[in-house]
């Protein structure tokens, strides 16, 4: 029986039973000393009990014979992805990370060879019960029921935070993030580039969230320009207060693409040119009416992200850089940074020999500002506001040449933070048409979805009666879009596909939600258990064991998608788990199973449906109960 009592005694003993117990205390310094010295920490209680174990007189014992940083220990040890072929070790030590050697010439022929007298010479104990030598590694397998007690009392004691808890990221300082993403234009389209932006700055503000950070959402719309010059002509031309007030997007859409055709007219870029110049002065009448297009747009922005799962600290945008960016022209000609051009537009000069091999234009020749220079003056602004430690910007690819020189300048300009910045970049999207046609409003999207994933419930045997069809249709229908969209990286363009990103079986969102719902419906007709009251030693089948390796390696896949902010790997962790999940419903039964053994799997599968849950959260997807 598993004891409530890890409080007090965290398999807290188990160390004393390690066959090189006694090497801490004698500081005889080989390498394999080192070695060996880290594997009792693998044995004990190292990846389990993270937190204790900082306070344990032993911690800082080992530490210091090893002088060695407890975190280089907890890196070269991982847990081995499950593969088809059963049997597979729990844990495995990386030789190469730990030997003093390891340099890259050293051939991996020497590390097999290491590995496998390091294996020779170790012992299995109250913990580990095989050692062996793989490639370069040395492979550990636990006692399955200490492997089944550890695992399954973490997941459901550390609940959502299981995982981001783990030690791996004791060492990561907290930090505040600003996180720029979505960023539409009023009156414009909200292209497929808009919802990527949305939901992989969702993902990354999420990840850092439930990490610990803090994190500010930013919404810099494309609110200023020469484009609301014609946007207020056509308003007065064409436009109607109520429907602006009604559907704004679709509005000032319509008005925008009406005056567009006009504005081959000498008259119409007169008077455009008018209203923007009135409005760069502050007009009031004029003022006013801008104003109203910003916030109808952005109140309905508010309702569209909603249904999203999406919120936004602070809707900033161009408009707020107005006057700030003539004080960054006047920083940057302060600087001796600005040079004229003979036709009078301001440039700076990005090449390393100063010979304008590379530069940026930051002013037009009637020193009006550019999108560069309204973007220097909102990451100023932004670090005199937020001070933050990292600032992420998420746009397409096709952006990335002005990042470069947005960081290049503030560089120039003596701000150092500006190596804290970093443009996230993703591929281009091809092929997403609605029924209606091509896309132009964020609703498309969410509404194209819904309805097809509602024939597709409809149509399928296995749904369930659900209390609000539309409601999940949205939930899984969603599932599906970011599951595609997220499962490659996030560089590579793709093909979207409606079939392909809703098919049920496969590596979609459906799945994720199919099997979530599956695994909620046991808990709801079997009740919760209680993990005090149940034997979790009878979970000895493969399929059992293959579900609690991989919940095993939960932290390790976090903290590879928290260092390259891409979302895959987590995706690729889910399906995996919930293709476990699946064989292992289908080979584990509860119904009809000893009431022992049938408390053990509830406990297994509940603990697999936290961790699906948890991992789709991250990615911004909303986990159904029922479908
Ligand atoms: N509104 C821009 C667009 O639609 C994206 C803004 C990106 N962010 C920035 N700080 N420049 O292309």
């Amino acid at each position: 029986m598993v004891s409530a009592s890890s409080e007090q005694q965290p398999y807290g003993d188990a160390f004393r039973y390690f066959p090189f117990y006694h090497v801490y205390q004698q500081p005889s310094k080989t390498s394999w000393t080192k070695i060996v010295i880290m594997l009792q920490i693998l044995n004990t209680l190292e990846r389990f009990h993270y937190k204790k174990l900082r306070y344990s007189p032993i911690y800082a014992a080992l530490s210091k014979v090893l002088d060695l940083p407890p975190e280089n220990l907890i890196k070269s040890i991982s847990a081995v992805p499950v593969s088809k072929k059963r049997h597979v070790a729990d844990f495995q030590l990386s030789i190469a990370s730990v030997t003093e050697d390891s340099s890259s010439d050293c051939l991996a022929q020497d590390l097999n060879l290491q590995a496998q007298k390091l294996a020779e010479r170790l012992k299995c104990d109250a913990v580990v019960s095989e050692i062996s030598a793989g490639p370069g590694t040395v492979n550990f397998t636990i006692h399955r029921e200490l492997l089944a007690k550890i695992v399954l009392q973490q997941v459901l004691k550390d609940g959502s935070e299981y995982g981001v808890k783990s030690e791996l990221f004791s060492t990561v300082p907290r930090q505040k993030a600003v996180i720029e993403f979505s960023s539409p234009n009023i009156a414009k389209k909200f292209h497929i580039g808009h919802l990527r932006s949305t939901i992989v700055g969702n993902f990354i503000a999420n990840l850092k969230v439930a990490l610990g950070h803090e994190v500010i959402r930013i919404n810099y719309l494309g609110d200023w320009g020469m484009q609301f010059g014609l946007l207020g002509v056509g308003f007065q031309r064409f436009g109607n207060k109520d429907k602006l007030k009604s559907s704004p997007l679709q509005h000032l859409f319509e008005v925008y693409v009406q005056i567009n055709k006009a504005a081959e007219d000498e008259n119409t870029k007169k008077l455009a040119k008018d209203f923007f110049r009135k409005l760069e002065e502050h007009d009031e009448q004029t003022l006013s009416l801008w104003k109203q297009f910003r916030d109808f747009t952005i109140e309905e922005y508010i309702r569209i992200y909603k249904r999203l799962g999406v919120h936004f600290d602070e809707y900033s945008g161009e408009s707020f850089y107005q006057e700030k960016s003539q004080e960054v022209l006047k920083m940057l000609e302060d600087k001796g940074l600005l040079q004229k051009t003979i036709t009078g537009t301001g440039i700076v000069d990005l090449s390393e020999k100063k010979d304008l091999s590379s530069f940026s234009t930051v002013m037009r020749s009637d020193g009006t500002s550019l999108y560069i220079t309204r973007d220097l003056a909102a990451a100023i602004d932004r670090m005199n506001k937020h001070s933050w430690d990292t600032m992420i910007y998420v746009t397409d690819k096709s952006q990335s040449n002005h990042f470069q020189h947005l960081f290049q300048i503030l560089k120039l300009m003596g701000y150092d933070w500006a190596e804290r910045c970093q443009h996230v970049s993703f591929g281009l999207v091809q092929g997403m048409k609605t029924r209606r046609g091509e896309v132009i409003f964020l609703e498309d999207v969410l509404n194209e979805v819904r309805s097809r994933m509602l024939q597709n419930m409809a149509s399928a045997k296995t749904t369930k009666e659900t209390e609000d069809p539309m409601e999940t249709a949205e939930k899984v229908g969603l599932a599906a879009l970011i599951i595609q969209d997220f499962r490659g990286l996030l560089s590579s363009d793709y093909q979207f596909s409606w079939d392909r990103a809703l098919q049920s079986r496969g590596d979609t969102g459906v799945f994720l939600q199919y099997t979530h719902a599956r695994l909620h419906s046991l808990e709801r007709m079997h009740g919760n258990e209680h993990l005090t009251d149940v034997n979790v030693a009878c979970l000895q089948e493969p399929d059992a064991i293959s579900v609690l390796q991989h919940l095993l390696r939960y932290d390790e896949v976090l903290y590879r998608s928290s260092q390259d902010l891409q979302p895959k790997h987590i995706v690729s962790y889910l399906l995996t788990l919930s293709h476990l999940a699946a064989v292992a419903h289908k080979t584990l039964p509860v119904k009809g199973s000893a009431p022992e053994l049938a408390q053990a799997r509830l406990c297994l599968f509940q603990a697999a449906r936290s961790v699906l849950a948890n991992g789709m959260k991250l990615l911004g997807i909303t986990p159904v109960t029922q479908m």
